[in-house]
């Protein structure tokens, strides 16, 4: 059976404090959520150590939103993957279009930053998703193929077993446009077909999450899909209820 797994990215939101009292108030709701379930928080640098201190004896598990593409030393401003596993943290979010967009980062960078992660044993949770032109001139299979064969392809089936996919189309991010359930599950499977050319096998275990504008209203219907394994909630993770009312999209098992 593949890991479902439900993870909400909190972006640049919160302050410390009210980090702490997020992960607590999602930390009351998780008797509510199927143990089934893989539940991941990922707070701004700031927060980490925090959250992940707070987040001991839950079954919540943290992740960062970034990490260095360097192992340490003169880089101003940036946190390696080791000061962050260090903290407890288990995730660390990689390529996400917000940071392809308005930080430049390339595959070039994002295969540096996967060497840190899995140097560091941080499980990368990679983004990939195309944009609203790209959607609309039918190039959306050709861009995410890109996106996973110049990174996803460079790893080796060991690092592979432990990856995790989020597919993120950027015209549904934070847009309230969702991508339906039907187009989740057709970029999914092929995404998964993609995978499956170069580790075989291994693509079927892979978890591959949906994310844009997913919310308790849509959840339950983009889990239902066969391919889609999960969530990657920005939004409707910054209030505990709704963060709990997604994961609850998977029913009790
Ligand atoms: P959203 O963000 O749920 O607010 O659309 C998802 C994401 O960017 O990870």
């Amino acid at each position: 059976m593949r890991e479902k797994i439900v993870a909400g990215n909190w972006k640049m939101n919160t302050t410390p404090a009210q980090g702490v009292e997020l992960l607590k108030g999602v930390a009351a709701g998780m008797n509510e959520v199927c143990d089934c379930v893989t539940m991941v928080v990922a707070p701004p640098f700031t927060h980490l150590s925090m959250v992940a201190e707070a987040a001991k004896g839950t079954n919540i598990h943290v992740s960062a939103q970034n990490c260095a593409a360097e192992a340490k030393g003169a880089y101003t401003g940036e946190v390696s993957a080791h000061m962050i596993a260090s903290l407890g943290v288990e995730y660390v979010i990689l390529g996400h279009s917000e940071r392809r967009e308005y930080y430049g980062e390339t595959s070039e960078t994002l295969n540096k930053k996967m060497v840190q992660a899995y140097e560091n044993n941080l499980i990368p949770i990679y983004c990939i998703g195309e944009k609203l032109e790209e959607r609309k001139s039918g190039t959306h299979f050709d861009v995410v193929r890109q996106q996973v064969e110049e990174v996803v392809f460079n790893l080796s089936a060991d690092q592979f077993a432990k990856l995790v996919i989020a597919y993120e189309p950027v015209w549904a991010i934070g847009t309230g446009k969702t991508a339906t359930a039907d187009q989740a599950q057709e970029i999914h499977a092929y995404i998964r077909g993609v995978l499956a050319e170069k580790f075989g096998e291994a693509a079927n275990d892979i978890a591959i999450l949906y994310g844009g504008s997913a919310n308790p209203g849509n959840a339950a219907e983009l889990f239902s899909k066969p391919d889609v394994d999960g969530g990657l909630i920005g939004d409707a993770s910054l209030k505990p209820d709704d963060f709990i009312a997604v994961a609850q999209g998977f029913g009790k098992c």
